[in-house]
């Protein structure tokens, strides 16, 4: 027998310690946030993507009386940046959220079907995509969404 030891590396800084740009991009993340459609749940989450021609490309969670036809604000804002500008690669995606009383204290962590759509983003541009997570406690930067996502599934396993 032997162990695959796969190791995930994660930054964590306070709002404070990232750069401008980090910073107003987080803060487009949780200004989106009111536009967030989430009666069933009341968690808020917005997302902002910074796009390769430096534009910023904002989302939120969106959901339906029928529970999985819903959809998380990291998916609504890739797939949104891929439709409007597909020739433009996503540098940083950046997610905050908030229940009724007010923004998390640690950072909101992806569900699997957004990673793995974070992933195929990363992949279909050939650069990685960092990832920042905010909590009034921490912020977490992610460099790589292939540390968010180890053993991984992607287009390769089918060749
Ligand atoms: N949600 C997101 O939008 N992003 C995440 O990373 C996790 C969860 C949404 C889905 C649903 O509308 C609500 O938060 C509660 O799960």
């Amino acid at each position: 027998m032997k162990s695959l030891n796969i190791t995930a590396i994660i930054h964590e800084y306070q709002f404070d310690e990232l750069s401008k740009s980090d910073q107003e991009l987080v803060q487009q993340a949780m200004d989106i946030t009111s536009h967030s459609y989430a009666p069933f749940s009341k968690f808020s989450v917005g997302a902002a993507a910074l796009l390769d021609n430096g534009m910023i490309v904002t989302g939120t969670n969106q959901e339906n009386a029928a529970y999985p036809s819903g959809i998380c604000a990291e998916r609504t804002t890739l797939f949104y940046a891929n439709s409007q500008y597909p020739n433009q690669s996503v540098k940083t995606l950046a997610v905050a959220a908030r229940t009724e009383s007010g923004f998390i204290d640690m950072p909101i962590p992806p569900c699997g079907a957004c990673r793995q759509v974070m992933l195929e983003t990363e992949k279909r541009y050939k650069q990685p995509m960092r990832v920042l997570l905010y909590g009034k406690k921490a912020v977490y930067e992610i460099r790589s969404v292939g540390d968010l996502l180890p053993l991984s599934f992607d287009a390769s396993a089918m060749e």
